[in-house]
């Protein structure tokens, strides 16, 4: 299975977990570049956007291309997934399936107001009926032990469905 990780990351923690499950489920790995968060009035129009619900526009560098699979992931803003996620989110039923998807954030709330996101995201996949695996990291468990561990925990759930097919062994050559 040809499996993609997008991420959006705006201050570099989420692409730190996204880097570590990436070389856990042999991944390529994608960013969402939106200009419209960059630097202090980004940060504020960020709030703005979030409590809004105003979906940016975004690019995936490099592009997806060919992929079975999509993981998804990037910070928790305003209580939702960031804006630039949500955009992408928002294009679901035009992308591969999504299997997973893990959120970085200051505080531990609750993933409640993640859920209709996520819902969304298993409607347009393989098994609409079950929940999608979430991987939610509060900024104390991002570094260390802890966090390394949830992303192994993570990774291991996904292993079923992002496992690379093996390939046939090959036949030993018949002797002429
Ligand atoms: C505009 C904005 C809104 C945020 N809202 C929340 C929030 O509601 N809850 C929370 O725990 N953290 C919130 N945060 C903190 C980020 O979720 C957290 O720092 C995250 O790990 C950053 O990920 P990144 O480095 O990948 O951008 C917010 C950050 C920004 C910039």
């Amino acid at each position: 299975m040809r499996t993609v990780i997008v991420v959006y990351s705006r201050s570099g923690r989420s692409l730190r977990i996204a880097e570590m499950l990436a070389a856990r489920t042999n991944a390529r790995l994608c960013r969402i570049d939106c200009p419209r968060y960059r630097g202090f009035r980004g940060w504020l129009r960020g709030w703005r956007d979030a409590r809004r619900g105003y979906l940016p526009e975004i690019d995936v560098v490099p592009e997806i291309g060919a992929a079975d699979l999509l993981i998804l992931g990037g910070p928790v803003w305003a209580g939702r997934f960031a804006p630039p996620l949500r955009s992408l989110m928002d294009k679901a039923n035009r992308l591969p399936p999504v299997v997973g998807v893990f959120a970085t954030r200051n505080r531990i709330n609750s993933t409640l107001p993640l859920e209709a996101d996520l819902m969304a995201l298993a409607a347009a996949g393989p098994t609409p009926d079950e929940p999608l695996p979430l991987l939610s990291l509060a900024r104390r468990t991002l570094r260390g032990a802890a966090g390394t561990k949830a992303v192994e925990r993570f990774a291991e759930r996904l292993a079923p469905l992002v496992s690379r097919r093996k390939l046939p062994a090959l036949l030993p050559l018949q002797a002429a």
